[in-house]
């Protein structure tokens, strides 16, 4: 592939973009919005035919974001979630600043339909691509809270998760409970995460869930400072404590309600082995599987502590 040619389709590339650019700071992801392609009407290449990056043009990371939002789009497309005359090129940067691919092309309005946003904390686990299936095979989006340090040890997972369109969140480093530290290993906890986890995917996670879910006045502010909103959960499966399928799977079945955001933890073998008829009986409820920021049409605020769609937490 000559050089100039790659060149002028990364030009081409970059020019289209423009019109997407400004989705927000949340990881989330996926799936195109068609008004997005508007202007897309230059020629480009396929993604796999996209030249090899030369360093002089983009930094390692700009191409890694690229590279990302690029297969993130490709899946987005095999999935059917792309609108027919958009093509994931269209919508990648240079600089993969595009990974402006973003939830709000499903058009979901959970105060119209019910939605129940699915999430998984402590991982990723090493089933992820097993559980990547079956979420896949409803057209289901989830949100992942995992842990640094085992995103350290495990990035392509992660990597993984996000080309499938799912919501990234932060869980923390290493799961201490916030309320028991100081404001600056409360700071250090969630913001080394958030910098390992943008150093892989481009994209700064800003959705927190803390740890036991533990909150405090003080905690929120710190998450507020932070920029992040607390996300605790409705419906707790109890996973971690039952380690049982039927158990996990009688837990969420019995507590879900539309606008549910539902605990569990992918590390569990017995929680990727209740999943299938978790999704399967949800979806013949005609539960529409939704992100967490998709489950507040994108109104999360910093700051603020949610436990489902309708209710924010008043306790303090
Ligand atoms: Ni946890």
């Amino acid at each position: 592939m000559a050089e100039a040619g790659g060149r002028r389709r990364l030009a081409v590339v970059a020019a289209v973009s423009a019109a997407a650019v400004g989705v927000a700071a949340t990881v989330a992801v996926l799936v195109a919005n068609a008004s997005t392609g508007d202007d897309a009407a230059a020629p480009v290449a396929s993604a796999a035919e996209y030249p090899p990056l030369e360093s002089d043009v983009l930094s390692e990371e700009q191409a890694r974001a690229r590279d990302r939002a690029i297969r993130q789009a490709e899946n987005a497309r095999a999935r059917g979630l792309l609108a027919p005359d958009v093509r994931p090129e269209d919508l990648v940067a240079p600089d993969g600043s595009a990974s402006v691919i973003t939830t709000e092309g499903r058009d979901i309005d959970c105060t119209q339909v019910k939605c129940v946003a699915i999430t998984f904390d402590d991982g990723p686990g090493s089933q992820t691509d097993e559980l990547l299936r079956m979420l896949s095979a409803v057209d289901a989006l989830a949100t992942w809270f995992p842990l640094g340090a085992v995103v350290a040890d495990s990035p392509d997972r992660l990597r993984a998760i996000a080309d499938a369109g799912h919501e990234i969140g932060n869980h923390s480093w290493s799961h201490p409970q916030l309320t028991a530290r100081s404001n600056g290993e409360i700071d250090t906890q969630v913001t080394r995460t958030a910098e390992l986890i943008e150093e892989l995917l481009g994209t700064r996670p800003s959705l927190v869930r803390p740890p036991y879910g533990a909150i405090s006045r003080r905690v929120v502010a710190e998450l507020g400072r932070l920029n992040a909103p607390a996300i605790l959960w409705d419906v707790d499966s109890r996973d971690w404590a039952t380690r049982n399928a039927t158990s996990v799977r009688r837990a969420v079945l019995r507590q879900v309600r539309p606008g549910s955001i539902v605990l569990l933890h992918d590390i569990h073998p017995s929680t990727i082995a209740a999943m299938p008829r978790i999704l399967r009986t949800l979806a013949a409820r005609d539960y529409v599987f939704v992100t967490v920021s998709e489950l507040f049409g994108g109104e999360l605020k910093a700051g603020q502590v949610y436990l489902d769609r309708t209710d924010q937490y008043r306790g303090f």
